[in-house]
């Protein structure tokens, strides 16, 4: 066998978080617990359940308490929200979430857009909520939006990305999430951000997050995975998008992730299965399509019958071919 038959990918949904976040009708409470509790029952590595943030700016997940208290916690998995305050982290505590994922982009547009704040102004926050949690025993996360590019600003240095990062693990955070939240990163950006990443920090857990915005999403997996990464966010159904990142789409897809990685002898630990009965509960919840695509398709390993007009054809095939070997 050789080493990349028997790795390990660590997979994470967000679909409930980045996904629900931008539905325009309210998804009642019970069925978001529903689906996080089927979720937990996968094999998934981790969930983001749900986002501790202002409820005028995200009113789609304004129910955040009711939800952390209302899911049935998984053995071995991690459930995760995301933090972009003190406020948001105090909320995220008094719950027991196991993980705070708190959040800042490295465009100070996208930032003043996104989270009403200078960068600046996003780290001290920040550094206030680590200071703070680091004596309880929350694993702490760091998620980077625009770290492939902004949607307003273009390009962002790997130099500049890097800056943060270096001043987030300086203060002791456990892992750092490098997003690509409108789709702009490509395969060999990746590869090179992903190696010189795990060059210098070899030690922090790197997961990362794409969107398949400009259908880049599962190249840049597998370029990530090239660069040594082994952790991923992606989402139920392909879901997904910032409200406030201009031409955001969905994530890449769980299910479809899970496939590929499952064909190319990955150990995620996922049950494809138990997923996909997951994703096709979705346009139900939601009341529209979504972008997953092995749902509707099924797995490679799921085969179609031959037509009713298969063996009559095969036979006229037969007597033809053996016309023309009688002849020759
Ligand atoms: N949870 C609940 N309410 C919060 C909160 C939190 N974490 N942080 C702030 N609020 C409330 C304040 O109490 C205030 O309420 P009030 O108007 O009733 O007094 C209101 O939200 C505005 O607070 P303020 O501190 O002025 O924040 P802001 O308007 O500058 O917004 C954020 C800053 C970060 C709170 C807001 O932009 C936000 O939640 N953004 C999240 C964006 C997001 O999740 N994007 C997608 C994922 S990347
Ligand atoms: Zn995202």
């Amino acid at each position: 066998m050789t080493a990349q038959q028997t790795k390990r990918i660590y997979i994470h949904d967000v679909a409930v978080r980045d996904g629900f976040q931008i539905e325009p009708d309210f998804i009642p409470t019970g069925q978001k617990i529903e689906l996080i509790d089927a979720l937990g029952k996968t094999g998934l590595a981790k969930i983001e359940v749900t986002s501790f943030t202002s409820p005028k700016a995200i009113p789609a997940l304004a129910d955040a308490e009711d939800v952390m208290n209302g899911i049935e916690r998984a053995p071995g998995v991690i459930y995760t929200v995301l933090v972009p305050n003190m406020r948001g982290a105090h909320r995220a505590l008094r719950c027991g979430a196991d993980e705070l994922n708190l959040v800042m982009s490295v465009s100070e547009t996208h930032n003043l857009t996104n989270l009403r704040m200078q960068r600046e102004q996003s780290f001290a926050q920040l550094a206030e909520v680590i200071d703070y949690a680091q004596n309880s025993k929350v694993a702490l996360n760091v998620s980077l939006s625009c770290s492939f590019g902004c949607p307003m600003e273009g390009k962002v240095a790997m130099e500049e990305v890097f800056r943060w990062v270096k001043r987030f693990i300086a203060l002791g955070v456990h892992g750092i999430t490098l997003c690509d939240t409108t789709g702009m990163a490509y395969p060999s950006q990746v590869k090179q951000i992903c190696a010189a990443f795990r060059r210098q920090w070899p030690r922090t857990e790197l997961t990362l997050h794409f969107h398949n915005t400009r259908g880049m999403g599962l190249a840049n997996v597998l370029a990530a995975i090239d660069a040594g990464v082994d952790r991923f966010d992606a989402s139920l159904g392909g879901l997904g998008g910032c409200p406030y990142a201009p031409g955001a789409t969905g994530n890449i897809c769980t299910e479809d992730l899970t496939h590929m990685l499952a064909l190319m002898d990955y150990d995620t630990g996922v049950n494809l299965d138990a997923l996909l009965d997951c994703s096709r509960r979705l346009p139900s919840i939601l009341g529209h399509d979504v972008p997953g695509q092995v749902m509707k398709a099924g797995k490679v390993s799921d085969l179609h019958p031959r037509p009713d007009w298969f063996d009559e054809v095969a036979e006229r095939a037969r007597q033809k071919a053996q016309g023309v070997s009688a002849l020759s």
